[in-house]
This record gives C-alpha cells, sequence and structure tokens, in this order.
C-alpha cells in the first residue's frame, strides 16, 4: 500500500554522507553540520589547474551545532591542492566569518593548509586579505577558536593568531615559510618540527594555548574551550552546575619558599574546572578559564615554582592578550598575586620590559569585567600595581594574613633607608626588618589605607571570592567592550 507520505526519493538515490577527512573532524566537533558550498570551484586553467578543480575548492564550510549552540565552522582539506586558499576557497570560509557576524555566534576554523595558493598568485593573497580584515572585524565580537591539525604555513598561521585561542595537535606544524623556503633564503637546515612543531610553540613562541597529543583530543578541546565563552560579546557566559572546590592547601610561610600557585587556584575554581592555557610558556604566570559556582571566569596567578613569580616580558604578554580576551567577553577576573615584582636585569631592559609590562597594566586597568584580587604572600613595586591591584580598578582585593604588600621586599628596603644604621651597628638588621615588616609591608597597613578590602584566611579565600563575584554577576549587560588584538 502507497501512501501520500511515502519518499519521494528512493533510498539508493540518497546521496552518501560525506566522508573526506575534513567531513569526518567536523562530525568530530559537532553533533550537526549544515554545509554550503560543497559545489564551489575555481575556475582557473593556468599550471593545468582545469584538471585539479575538486569540489569545495579544499574546504568545507558551513554551520554546526556544537554542545547544543550554533558554530561557524570551516575545515581544510590537505588532500586537495594541499588544503591551499585560492579565490573561491576565500570566498567560502569569508562567507562562515560574515554569517558569524550577522548571527553573532562563534568561529572554528579546522586548519590544514599550506596556505595561499601559489598558482593563483595575488588573488589567493587577497582571499588571505579578505579573511584577515573579517578576523579583526570580529575579534572580541565573536570567540575565534583555531585547530592546527595539519602543516600550516602563510595566511594558515597568520589568520589562527588573529583569533582567541590556537589548539595543536601534537603532530600538526605552524610556520611563515616552510623547511624548503627556509632552506634557500637562510641555508637554515630545519625540520617541520624544529622550525614550527607543537613543541617549539607551546615552549618558546606561545602562539600554541593548547597542545593535544592527536586530533581527536585537539578537536575536544575545541569543544572545551567554547564551553567557557558565550556566543558573542553580547551574551552571557554559559552557566553550568556549580561544583565545591578543592580544600585549599597549605601555602608556605616562608616567602623564600616556592609551591605550586596551581594547587591554590584549585582551592578556589569548582572541582575540576581550570582550564591552563599556555602551560608551558612563561610559566612564571598562570593563565586559564575556570569556574566559581558555575560561572565562568578568567584566572591570572603568579607561579612562585617558576622564576620566582615574578612578571617579565613573555609573561606580562602572555596574561596581558588573556586578560583582554576575558574582558572582551564578559569573564569576571580572579588574580592571585605571588610575585617579589618585576625581574630586573639587562636582558629585560633590552627585551622592551617596559613596553611590554605596560600591555599588562593596559589590560587590567581598562578591564570592566568583575575583577576580584587575592594577595596570597607577596605583592611588591611595579608588579604590586600591575596584579589586578585597587588603584588599577580591581573590584575588592583579599590579603591572607601574612602577605606583605610594599615597595619592596624587607631585605632590599633597609639597605636603603637604614644604610647609615647598618653602617654602624650591623647586628640591628634583624630589628629592622621586623619593623619594616610590621609598618611598612603588613596587610593589615594596606588594609588601614584601604589598598586591602579585608583580610581573609586562606580557607576564607573561596568563599570571599564566590560571594563577590555573585554580588557583582548582575551588573552591566553584556557589551561591546574592545577587540582582542594580538600581543
Ligand atoms: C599550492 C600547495 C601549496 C600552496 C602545498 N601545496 N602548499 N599548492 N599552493 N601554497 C600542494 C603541493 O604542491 C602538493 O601537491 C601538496 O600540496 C602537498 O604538499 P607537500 O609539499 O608534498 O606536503 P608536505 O611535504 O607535507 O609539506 C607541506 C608544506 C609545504 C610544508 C605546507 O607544502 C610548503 O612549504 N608549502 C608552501 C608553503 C608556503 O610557503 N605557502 C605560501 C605562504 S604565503 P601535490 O599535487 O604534489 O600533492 C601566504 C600568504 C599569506 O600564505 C601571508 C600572510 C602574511
Amino acid at each position: 500500500m502507497t501512501s501520500d507520505l511515502s519518499p519521494v526519493v528512493a533510498p539508493t538515490d540518497v546521496p552518501e554522507p560525506p566522508t573526506s577527512r575534513p567531513h569526518r573532524r567536523v562530525a568530530l566537533l559537532s553533533e550537526s553540520f549544515q554545509e554550503f558550498g560543497s559545489a564551489a570551484r575555481h575556475s582557473v586553467t593556468a599550471f593545468g589547474m582545469d584538471r585539479k578543480r575538486p569540489d569545495g575548492d579544499g574546504v568545507v564550510t558551513g554551520t554546526a551545532v556544537v554542545a547544543g549552540r550554533s558554530v561557524g565552522v570551516f575545515a581544510q582539506d590537505r588532500a586537495a591542492l594541499g588544503g591551499s586558499l585560492g579565490q573561491v576557497h576565500a570566498a567560502k570560509i569569508a562567507r562562515v566569518l560574515d554569517h558569524a557576524a550577522k548571527a553573532r555566534i562563534p568561529v572554528i576554523g579546522l586548519l590544514d593548509s599550506g596556505g595561499a595558493r601559489i598558482q593563483e598568485g595575488v588573488a589567493s593573497l587577497d582571499g588571505y586579505g579578505a579573511i584577515f580584515r573579517r578576523n579583526v572585524g570580529l575579534s572580541g565580537r565573536v570567540p575565534q577558536i583555531s585547530v592546527i591539525l595539519g602543516a600550516c604555513a602563510g595566511g594558515a598561521v597568520y589568520s589562527p593568531a588573529l583569533t582567541d585561542i590556537v589548539i595543536m595537535a601534537a603532530d600538526a606544524h605552524m610556520f611563515l615559510t616552510g623547511p624548503r623556503v627556509v632552506k634557500a633564503v637562510t641555508h637554515e637546515d630545519a625540520t617541520p618540527a624544529e622550525l614550527g612543531g607543537a613543541a617549539i610553540h607551546s615552549r618558546r613562541s606561545g602562539v600554541a594555548h593548547l597542545v593535544a597529543p592527536d586530533e581527536h583530543a585537539a578537536i575536544d578541546l575545541a569543544r572545551q574551550v567554547l564551553s567557557y565563552l558565550p556566543d558573542s560579546c553580547w551574551s552571557a557566559p554559559p552557566v553550568v552546575d556549580p561544583l565545591p572546590a578543592e580544600p585549599m592547601p597549605d601555602v608556605p610561610a616562608s616567602h623564600r619558599t616556592a609551591y605550586d600557585v596551581r594547587s591554590v587556584i584549585a582551592g578556589v575554581v569548582d572541582a575540576a574546572s581550570f582550564l591552563e592555557l599556555q602551560q608551558t610558556f612563561a610559566r612564571n604566570i598562570v593563565i586559564g578559564f575556570g569556574r566559581v559556582e558555575g560561572r565562568p571566569v578568567g584566572v591570572v596567578a603568579n607561579q612562585p615554582c617558576s622564576r620566582a613569580g615574578t612578571l617579565d616580558i613573555d609573561s606580562s604578554e602572555k596574561a596581558a592578550r588573556f586578560v583582554r580576551l576575558c574582558d572582551a567577553f564578559g569573564l569576571p577576573l580572579v588574580t592571585l598575586v605571588d610575585t617579589p615584582g618585576f625581574l630586573p636585569g639587562l636582558a629585560q631592559e633590552r627585551g622592551g620590559v617596559i613596553r611590554k609590562g605596560a600591555k599588562l597594566l593596559y589590560a587590567f586597568a581598562e578591564a570592566t569585567v568583575p575583577r576580584v584580587t587575592v594577595v596570597l604572600r607577596k605583592a611588591y613595586g611595579g608588579a604590586y600595581i600591575v596584579m589586578n591591584s585597587r588603584s588599577l580598578g580591581a573590584d575588592a582585593v583579599f590579603a591572607w594574613p601574612g602577605a606583605e604588600l610594599a615597595v619592596m621586599g624587607a631585605e632590599g628596603a633597609i639597605d636603603i633607608v637604614w644604610r647609615r644604621e647598618l653602617e654602624r651597628d650591623p647586628d640591628s638588621r634583624p630589628d629592622l626588618v621586623v619593623k619594616y615588616r610590621a609598618e611598612a609591608a603588613a596587610a593589615t597597613k594596606a588594609a588601614e589605607g584601604m589598598s586591602v578590602d579585608e583580610i581573609i584566611t586562606p580557607a576564607r579565600t573561596r568563599d570571599a571570592v564566590a560571594a563577590t563575584l555573585r554580588a557583582l554577576s548582575a551588573g552591566e549587560p553584556p557589551r561591546f567592550r574592545h577587540d582582542n588584538l594580538p600581543q
């Protein structure tokens, strides 16, 4: 018996679902996918290109649903002209970005491309220009996440560098120019891994925020990152069920004894919610997403077990961009301070620590999201000011009972202020240290002057931070604040 509801197309005529590598990658990322532009392809005839006209022109584009949220997606196909970007390939990505701008949804790019398509010349360069302009136009408006899944060169790395988060699979590569071009121009021999492997970009250059062992894990990290970010700067970050924090660890009382500040972060944020970014780059500062009572926050913390928690060029730039990312997308900032100051020295001065440290100063001073600071043990000098101090606009500053907030540490300070007394009576040093700590550096002094709002025990830290963020959460509605300029 037939009915009006009988299928018009016989099952044998239904097209097979696409099984190319980029389609499989999109399927790993998303629950559902609406492709567009699958039939688009170039019409270049030079260099025998008329015999190489893959459907889709080497990139799969469309909108997908990721954890129930709409997202613009593109995935490049290394098997089609090396994933290289010609005019049509570029136009397809540009359309995804335009769509995301109009719909105010995030963009996730799965990159696997040799860069500008050599055979298409300036048209492919202009294609990249059009993409870069859109990446910048979306910056600070919708989250942009790049996942690097192959050997990416030229524009295929500059576009990710304009986005908010770069995730690399361990066997992927990123370089402006590949090993063969490097050899020809500078006569340097470098393997792809030495030139732009995941180890280089996670430890040395800081280009990669996250590295995953394989492409499944890399794509899964993109989903995780998205779980902390709103659809756009005009919507609120996603809230999940709250979890308790870990117990607060015992931090060594001696300011000279190192510990891992990540154990303190675990005592502040919801259990297992901390996702550290740039973990092995500029280890003297720790940054990452977390949640407090189910709401996403950005955490910035000095790391006493790396370079004693000093600030320097790399840590300033690392933290500055993260602070601006969080501020752009409405994530409150939780700052944990334990720093002896900026790292002094010729290398830092000549490397431009004045200019580069200023980026972190600028980022905190500019931020208008809720901002809470906890001084754990010490906050000296310029680093005290930079690390989200009261005068830079923190909404709440807490300090642990033994914390010191001062222009410098006791030993250095008494050598300057009481130099003559020490020359006369070297035995007076211990007394002067005690006097300095009590009268100039104690957290109680900072609390008297309202640079610290409240002195709290370590065990109270999570509650104090959570209560403050809860109280501030009903503040101004989401809005566009600023872009997320690469640092
Ligand atoms: C056209 C390209 C291509 C490109 C690779 N292919 N890159 N085709 N344009 N840019 C093709 C190759 O011809 C080859 O095709 C296939 O892709 C695989 O390339 P292989 O070299 O065999 O692969 P592999 O050894 O893995 O090396 C990958 C690579 C290398 C490191 C990416 O291909 C490479 O160095 N490509 C050039 C990179 C580059 O300089 N791009 C331009 C950057 S300028 P067949 O048919 O043989 O399989 C740019 C402009 C923007 O992007 C700049 C912004 C500032």
